[in-house]
Order: structure tokens, then sequence, then C-alpha cells
């Protein structure tokens, strides 16, 4: 029926028509990032040279817009209205990297659907997410908005992303289209530098950075973004091989391309293409559907009359965009998103706020405890200390939210708990990268009061996200400066960190009492934290990226290739081996990593099976004990090790895990089934293969503290 349809629409299409549905235009004049200024919105969209606006973050801009286009332009074709909703819309979740350390599909997966529920009552039907990028490098800012290094963890997360924001049907109202971004090798970007040139192999191209994608565009996401990097010396804008030969025919990808912002006029940039009308040619040609922002689109009338594109590919992509006008209702009542009472109530409603603190709480990571956590409920005087003591920078970049104001700091997260003023003193100490006027000294006479000081760091918003990437991942030197001097007033010390990104804690690591990774946890931040500390919520978050022991290891990763050279215990002092003069190898926590208030063991690993042929299972099994006094939760988690092969394998992979809630001296055992196809990977002689050989088996708590146990894969 919507075929039908769609057809019907482009046999009235002009040619102009068809070009302005392939544009998308900002919602004000705004522009940014190099990207020439264009006619205003309300012209462009009258004379419908625009088919998708971008950043109508306001219910009654949509309104404006949407009616000029039904009204005034030819066709009166209706607008998809986009934006970036990527942790949240007024409710404010956890930011990706923080939500992926609670390794909880379905909690991920109702943050976005309740971030879909809020955006879309404000006239927002197109996501700009889920970012999707795999990232093994701290430095790169935009690594606050993915999953992290793993590409398996990255596939879940990627798929329960899109079904949390597309729901069942687009045809909901409280759904919205989901973007895979950025395809593909965006966080390859060299030395963390955004919108750096790439240098990959298709090798990792497919076995680390592709994964996630597929699993979005077999969760049925309508939308995907190139990203703004090279591969194998081109564009992905303009790469046919990557978006037409890849996405579109390998993946079977047939919704929305859209380019990222500008990311067509830039094939100029890169010196692919003379100018902007040749940028347009290679992007139509290589099956970009959509342009964002910029006008290089304006230029296909001419491309189609000198014969350098065909109509038929101007078809296929507005076909595409239009049959996802018919998919999301807007054919049907152009105005169906625009829901003032439903703003009313479901923005910041109680729900979507404990739903917020809930995920909250299951995203912060316990780094360090030396048993002075969790802080009793009657402890005494607490020192809070620090830039982000009462700082209601908790939500992170890529957030829209009215509701900033009502962020809850730690000071009040706190204070919700009972602890009143006279118990909790308070000193900012510094700003976050400027020093305050007697800070320090006031800071160190609070702590001398005190009889444990929380000190809370890290890093502001703004230094995380899209062009925000970092050379040094220490925090910001008057930070370190107050750590030193309230750490010498010589209290107990628990480090609370507001980051978007690993940083470089070793000196925290041997002063901090306790250490607890909080990342950026959104709009009830203060009360999750709070939770936390006062061991109202034992921590279970398990890192997805590795911290580094010290700047200069990045990209440190766990799966990683082996060397030729390794290091192990016995030969640490050789020299020609693959080794730092000045540091480990090793990161300082590892992927994987997070304690608890309680302790699990594990023990009596078991396969049962030795061998299996292609097409077989075998179940993995181990007892894992909550050796504490507390219930806690546990990622018991599953590696697996192809020893050797026609390419070389990563020293581990992860391929599985589970959680488990244990009481204080409870035992499980834990069952991981393992099938030949687990062992899958492409090789650049044969494709997708699974290689007979041997394999070892890990499991444990983190990808550094495994048991071992081996197996065969023999040929049938
Ligand atoms: O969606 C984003 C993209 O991730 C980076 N550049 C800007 C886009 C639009 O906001």
């Amino acid at each position: 029926q919507i075929q039908a349809a769609v057809e019907e629409l482009l046999s009235r299409m002009s040619i102009a028509d068809k070009v302005g549905q392939m544009c998308q235009c900002m919602a004000s004049n705004f522009s940014f990032g190099g990207a020439v200024a264009t006619d205003p919105p309300e012209k462009l969209i009258a004379e419908g040279r625009a088919g998708s606006v971008l950043g109508a973050f306001d219910i009654n801009r949509v309104f404006e817009l949407q009616k000029i286009a039904v009204e005034q332009s030819p066709l009166g074709i209706p607008l998809l209205f986009n934006g970036d909703i990527i942790h949240g819309a007024q409710t404010i979740f956890p930011v990706p990297l923080a939500w992926s350390c609670s390794w909880d599909m379905e909690a991920i997966r109702e943050a976005c659907a309740i971030a879909a529920k809020e955006a879309s009552a404000s006239g927002l039907m197109y996501n700009h997410g889920p970012m999707i990028d795999i990232t093994r490098d701290p430095r790169w800012g935009r690594v606050v908005e993915g999953a992290g290094e793993d590409p398996y963890l990255g596939s879940l997360i990627a798929k329960a992303q899109v079904e949390g924001f597309q729901g069942s049907s687009l045809l909901h109202e409280e759904t919205m289209i989901a973007c895979l971004k950025h395809f593909i090798g965006y966080g390859a970007a060299e030395g963390g530098r955004d919108y750096n040139t790439v240098d990959l192999s298709e090798g990792i191209l497919r076995n680390v950075y592709l994964p996630p994608f597929q699993a979005g565009i077999e969760a049925g996401a309508g939308s995907v973004m190139n990203a703004f990097n090279i591969y194998q010396g081109v564009p992905v804008a303009a790469s046919a091989e990557l978006l037409k030969g890849l996405l579109r025919d390998e993946l079977g990808f047939d919704g929305i391309l859209i380019s990222d912002y500008g990311a067509v006029d830039e094939i100029v940039q890169h010196g692919y293409a003379k100018d902007a009308k040749e940028a347009a040619r290679l992007a139509v040609n290589a099956s970009m559907d959509m342009e964002m922002v910029t006008r290089a689109f304006d230029s296909i009338p001419e491309l189609l009359h000198e014969g350098k594109l065909t109509e038929a590919q101007l078809d296929e992509a507005v076909r595409r965009i239009v049959t996802y006008k018919y998919k999301t209702g807007l054919m049907d009542d152009p105005f169906r998103y625009i829901r003032p009472e439903k703003e009313r109530e479901y923005h910041f409603s109680a729900d979507h706020l404990q739903s917020s603190l809930e995920l909250a709480r299951k995203s912060i990571v316990l780094l360090k405890n030396d048993g002075v956590l969790p802080l009793a409920r009657n402890a005494g005087k607490i020192a809070l200390i620090g830039p982000f003591a009462d700082s209601k920078d908790l939500l992170g970049p890529w957030q829209f939210s009215r509701y900033g104001h009502e962020t809850v700091t730690l000071y009040e997260g706190l204070q919700a708990k009972g602890f009143t003023e006279d118990r909790l003193l308070y000193a900012a100490g510094c700003g976050v990268n400027s020093a305050l006027e007697g800070g320090i000294k006031a800071a160190v006479e609070q702590a001398k009061q005190a009889e444990l000081v929380v000190l809370a760091l890290g890093e502001g918003s703004e230094m995380s996200g899209e062009a925000a990437s970092r050379m040094s991942l220490e925090l910001p030197a008057v930070q370190r400066e107050l750590a030193e001097a309230v750490i010498s007033a010589g209290k107990p010390v628990v480090l609370v960190l507001t980051s978007g990104r690993p940083l470089v804690l070793d000196w925290f690591e041997r002063h901090a009492n306790a250490i607890v990774e909080t990342w950026f946890l959104g709009s009830q931040a203060g009360h999750a934290i709070a939770d936390v500390l006062l061991g109202q919520y034992n921590p279970s978050g398990r890192l997805t990226m590795s911290f580094p022991a010290q700047t200069g290891q990045v990209p440190v990763y766990y799966n990683q290739f082996r060397t030729g050279r390794p290091q192990t215990a016995a030969n640490a002092s050789e020299k020609y081996i693959s080794k730092y003069l000045d540091g480990p190898n090793e990161p300082l926590y590892p992927f994987g990593y997070g304690l608890s208030y309680t302790s699990f063991e594990y023990s009596g690993l078991s396969l049962d099976q030795n061998q299996i042929k292609p097409g077989e299972t075998l179940r993995a099994s181990v007892t894992v004990k909550n050796a504490g006094t507390q219930t806690g939760e546990e990622t018991v988690q599953l590696y697996i090790q192809d020893v050797y092969g026609s390419i070389v394998r990563p020293v581990k992979e992860l391929k599985g895990f589970a959680k488990a809630v244990l009481e204080a001296g409870e035992s499980r055992q834990i069952v991981f089934e393992i099938s030949s196809s687990d062992l899958a990977f492409w090789t650049p002689a044969g494709g997708y293969v699974t290689e007979p050989g041997d394999f070892r088996v890990m499991i444990g708590s983190n990808s550094r503290d495994v048991q071992t146990a081996s197996f065969e894969l023999i040929q049938p």
C-alpha cells in the first residue's frame, strides 16, 4: 500500500521537488563547522527545497515550519523533523558510555524508548542516533556517545537502542526513526583528534567496526549517517564501495542514508572532488539520499542535464525518503507528532525520572575501595569538596533539556539522605579549569574538620562530545593541585569522578581510598551517587573501555592482537620485547572491570566437550560464589581466544556474559553455550570463515581476571 502511494507521489514530482526532498535544512539560521549559511528555513521550505529539518527543539517551531511545508510548498509534502536525542530529551539519562557500563540491555532499551516518547511529543520523529562507533581511543571526545571498545557488547547495545527508539512500529507516534552513526570507521580517527584521517584495514573494519552496524540494521534501523572520515583514501560520503557496496548491497540496508553535517561539501575539503557539484555527484552515486544542511545537492539538476546522474538514481533516493514519511504516518497527518498535552504528561515525569535514576545507579563503576565505602548513614562529618560537589553540570554533552536547572547535584543527593549542613561541609576548592581565590585553602580547612572527604572532580560536559578531543587524559592541573592539598590533610578520601571518557588515574589509585567513576549520570545524578556512597545501591557497573595507566599507552584495549614478542612475567626485564621503558603495557583498569561492596569467587571452570564440529555447540560452566557479606550483582564474562588462524586473531574476544544477583554466601553455576558460529571472523582471502583449530575459553569477572579451559574445533 505504501509502495503504491510512494510511486503515485513520485510520478507527480518534478526534478526540483525531488532534489528538495533530498535536502535538510536547519530550523534556524544557525550554521557551524565551516558549513555555509543558506537561505532561511522558511524560504527553503516554502519553495519545496527541504525535505527535513534539523534542530527544531520547540514544538511551536515544528508546527510553524510544518505548516509552511504543507500549505506553501509546491506539493505540500510534510517535513521530517530530526534531532540528536542521544541520551534523553527532557529527562536526561546517563551518557551512552555510562549506560553501556550497566551491561543491561533492557534498561538501555527503556531509556531510548522514553527518550523517543518525550522527543516525539514535541514533534521530532527522526533521531540522529544511536551513535554506535567502536571507540578505542579516549582522547576522542565522542567516546562519550558510544558503547566502548567491544564489538560484541556494542552490537547488543546497538540493537537495544534501535528497538528502544523505534518500538515495534514507527506508525506509533511515540517512536522515532533510529539513525545508526557514523558509518564507518569514525572512531579510528588518528591521534583521537576529531574529524582527523583514518587508516583502517578491511579486516579491522569488518571484524571490529562493522558488527554494531550489522546488528542495528538487522534490528530494522530506518536510517544510517555517514562518517566524516576517509577509508582507503576515499571520503566515506563519496565511497560507493562502502555505501552502495557494503551498506546497501551486502548488509541490505534500504532506509534513508543521510550525510553528516556538511560531509558532502567536505568531500571537496578532503581533496577528493574539484567542487561541490562534483561532490554531489559522488555522494548520490554512492547512494546518499539526504544532505545535511549544506547545499551541494542544489547542483543535481545540472548533473542530470549533463548526463552525470540519472533520474532513476534520484527516484531511488526520494523513494526511500518518502517511504519513511508514510511509515511514520506523516503523509496522513503532518501534525500527528505535535502533542503539547503529551509534552506536559511525559516531560520530566516522575516515572521517567525514576527510570533515569535506576539506570544511573547501574552505570556507576567502583574502581577502587580499600573498605572506606560504603559510608555509614550515621557517619560523622563529611567534607564534600571539588568543582563537582554542588554542580549541575552532570548531564553531559548532547542534551537540550529545559530542565537542566533541576539536575540533582551530589550535595543535594547527600542532603536528601539526611546529611544536614552540620554534617556536610562544603568547598568548591577550584573551578573545573580555573583557580578560585583562596579556594584550596578553604577546602583544606573543611577537610581538616571532617572525618572523611568526598572529592568531586572531573571534566566539564564541554570537554567531551563532538569536537572535544583532548591530548591529555589527566584531570585539569588545578584539580590535581586541589586533590594534593586536600589529601595531605590526612583524612580518608573518596574520589567521585565526573567524566565523558576514561581518564588517567594512577596518582589517585595510589592516594585515594576509593574511586567511584560516575561519568555524566543525567537528571538524577546526585541521588544515584549518594545511593552508591551510602551502600543503598551496591555498585554493579563494569567498564566498557579500558582505563589507561598513562596517556602514552592509548589506544589500549583488551582485544588487541598478539605480538611476536609478548611481554610475560618471565621476560619482563629483557630488552627486545614489546613493552614500554617507562610504564606497564596493561591498562590501569581493564575492560569489564568494576568492584562491588561484596566479592565474588570463581571456581570449577569446565567444558562438557573438548572437541566440537562445525554446527555443534558446547557448554562451558563455572561456579560463582558471593564470598562477601551482602547481596551483590556480578557480570560473569565469557571470552574466547582463537589460538591460531589464517589471520592473526585477538588475544581474547568477549562472546557472552551473564548477570547474577547473589546473596551473601550464595553460589551459582553459570552455564554458557558456545556454538561454532561464535568463532566466525572475516578474512581477506575467505570472507567470513570458521576455522578448525584450538580455542581457549576464558571466564571471569573482567577481561584480565579469568579462568581458562581449551577445546578444539575439528574438521567434520
Ligand atoms: O548528528 C550529528 C553528528 O553526529 C555529528 N555532526 C552533527 C550532526 C547533527 O547534529
